[in-house]
């Protein structure tokens, strides 16, 4: 740091080599503590802490210093001096020198923080974000944003490296199709219509490519009206790329380089690459979800086989009705209590499983179930076999159609996997998951919607399915791609359609029609037949990036003013009422919803 009116020094990087020197230091009062007769000070600046020795010897100093209070903002002027030896403290990197204060100067009292800064406390989370610039003031908080700003300029320079142009694109827009539901700022100037602030950049950088800027990326602001969970805010940050003339390897080549640079800068950690690949049809199969934390086993198998003309109507029935038949084997739990088993089938049927069937294998007493009864023993052989099945292991049966049998076992998986601390915390897993479906079905709308976004090419194998439409079109598999990170989805992206009749059997597909895909992307069809190059990207949330860098589970803790789960900000008290005369100016009316009671009169 260099020098300023109020200091020589940043106080955490003063080390013994420095001793001897006069030097002015200004910063927080971390922490005060009177001792024979002198009074020590913790002096806080951005850098770290020092501590700082008031003598009576000092008069006027240590006149000033006996009414210091924490958080109270102060100068220092003193001489850097080895402290005696046995006084030095290991733990502080400034730990083998003090600053014996000759000057000090009073520049801000504070009120008491309504919880302490210097000492790590659990505080309730609604009272850091009321005091959000206190929060920050917690080491904890320092250092997250420390990283942030480290893994923004990694990124930066990666992609600068590489011949990636970084383009701002407008945050006044139409809306885009992300699937949430948009923001939107009212138009003054044009009353009765609304910008959208974007769900991401997701047109404009395709429009970019159209442009001929051929390697885009932009570290971008954006926003979703969704349901907030730990892992989403209504604004966030997305590393945004986009690419032309490249397939979809190129694009997971490019992002796993990345990776790579990043947290090697950053935490100094090597990522592995290249990240292994799954389909979404194997992700869903083997893990029950499609982003499956990989730094555990615990896979799901299909034992239908083993059971399908067995005497359990439950799983007879579900093989013959196209179900399956699927299990997990939890290693060494076959003495799980009664009760977690019950607590296991609730889970199970919170997932939308019908039921939940358990077997234990106890080294002793050999097979028991509520189950075992109704298989033969060549039945039960091949189903224990089939899951690998040990003495003293648990094995969990769901009997489902595929979906709702995987998709409940993988919720098994993951909290069992908790339960028994299975999942490293240290350990990165990075995979690919691709191939997913290019539509689902949308039961409220009745209708096909596109997985990704309706801009995602299909497999040029699947292009027929497309084509056939209905039952068909659901079975197309989309040039697209998510970025899995123990478990989280930190980014997805797709190879784009370039070619107009793709995106017109696309549209259709859809459903959409022909007039209301003209007013919502007519721009973009119509750049398209001005020689679009073929094109592909991702975008990459940056806010879930660090939370996993920095081994927080809310992306809250790396945003500096985050919003709480009701989209509120609580320090500004955002949202607010505006007054009569701004609604006016924007020609807008509010509607407060009538009272209960009230309506109708
Ligand atoms: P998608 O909608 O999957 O793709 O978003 C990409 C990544 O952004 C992160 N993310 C969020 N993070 C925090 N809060 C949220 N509310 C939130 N919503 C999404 C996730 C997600 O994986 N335009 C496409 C990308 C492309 O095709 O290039 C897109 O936005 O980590
Ligand atoms: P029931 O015949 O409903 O009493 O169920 C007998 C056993 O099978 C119980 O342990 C249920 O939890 C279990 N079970 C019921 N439905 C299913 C299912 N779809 N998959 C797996 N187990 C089930």
């Amino acid at each position: 740091m260099s020098e300023t009116f109020y200091r020589t020094h940043a106080a955490g990087t003063l080390r013994a080599q420095d001793a001897g020197n006069l030097v002015r230091l200004a910063g927080w009062v971390h922490r005060r503590r009177d001792h024979g007769g002198l009074i020590f000070i913790d002096l806080r600046d951005r850098s770290g802490i020092v501590q700082v020795v008031f003598n009576p010897t000092v008069p006027e100093a240590f006149a000033l210093a006996e009414k210091l209070r924490n958080e109270y903002v102060i100068g220092v002027a003193g001489r850097v001096e080895r402290r005696p030896p046995g006084a030095e403290n290991p733990k502080l990197l400034t730990g083998e020198i003090e600053v014996h204060a000759e000057r000090l100067e009073l520049f801000a009292e504070a009120k008491t923080p309504p919880f302490p800064i210097a000492d790590y406390t659990e505080v309730d989370e609604s009272v850091r974000l009321r005091y959000r610039y206190l929060d920050l003031r917690r080491p904890e908080m320092q250092a997250n944003l420390i990283l942030r700003h480290r893994a923004t300029k990694a990124v930066r320079d990666y992609f600068d490296a590489r011949g990636f142009l970084e383009i701002e694109t407008p945050m006044l827009t139409r809306s885009t199709p992300e699937g949430a539901r948009d923001y939107l700022v009212p138009s003054r100037l044009h009353p009765g219509s609304f910008y959208a602030l974007p769900q991401s950049p997701q047109l404009f950088k395709q429009l970019l490519m159209v442009a001929g800027y051929e390697r885009y990326f932009q570290v971008v602001r954006c926003f979703r009206d969704e349901d907030l969970r730990a892992d989403r805010q209504p604004e966030f940050t997305q590393i945004d790329v986009e690419m032309s003339f490249v397939e979809a390897e190129d694009v997971r080549r490019e992002i796993e380089g990345l990776m790579g640079h990043l947290f090697r800068v950053t935490l100094g950690k090597e990522v592995p690459t290249p990240f292994p690949r799954l389909t979404w049809h194997e992700a869903v199969d083997r893990y029950g979800s499609d982003k499956p934390d990989l730094r555990f086993g615990m896979e799901i198998v299909d034992v239908s086989e083993a059971v399908k003309s067995s005497a359990f109507q439950v799983f007879a029935g579900a093989v013959a009705a196209r179900g399956r038949v699927k299990a997990i084997t939890v290693k060494e739990q076959a003495g799980m209590s009664r009760r977690d088993l019950d607590g296991l089938v609730e889970l199970a049927r919170s997932c939308g499983a019908k039921g939940l069937a358990w077997l234990t294998l106890s080294p002793e007493e050999g097979v028991k179930s509520p189950i075992a009864k109704f298989l033969t023993e060549a039945e039960l052989d091949a189903l224990l076999r089939l899951a690998q099945a040990e003495p003293g292991d648990l094995v969990l049966l769901v009997a489902d159609t595929w979906e709702v049998a995987s998709v409940t076992l993988g919720q098994l998986r993951l909290e069992l996997g908790r339960r028994f601390g299975l999942a490293d915390p240290r350990q990165l897993a990075f995979a690919w998951v691709v191939e997913f479906p290019l539509l689902e079905w949308d039961r409220d709308e009745k209708r096909w919607v596109a997985m990704h976004h309706p801009f995602t090419a299909p497999l040029d194998a699947d292009l027929p399915l497309l084509e056939e439409g209905g039952e068909a079109a659901g079975r197309a598999r989309a040039k697209c791609y998510d970025l899995v990170l123990n478990g989280i989805e930190l980014g997805s992206g797709s190879i784009r359609i370039h070619r107009r009749d793709v995106q017109e059997k696309m549209f259709r597909a859809l459903g959409l029609p022909e007039a209301e895909v003209r007013e919502k992307f007519g721009y973009l069809l119509e750049a398209f037949e001005y020689g679009p190059p073929p094109h592909g990207g991702i975008a990459l949330g940056f806010d879930r990036l660090v939370m996993l860098m920095a081994g927080c589970d809310s992306i809250r803790e790396v945003i500096a003013f985050p919003k709480t789960q009701s989209a509120s900000d609580l320090l500004t008290q955002a949202p607010a009422p505006v007054s009569p005369a701004q609604l006016r100016e924007l020609s807008l009316k509010v509607v407060t919803p009538p009272l209960p009671g009230v309506a109708g009169k």
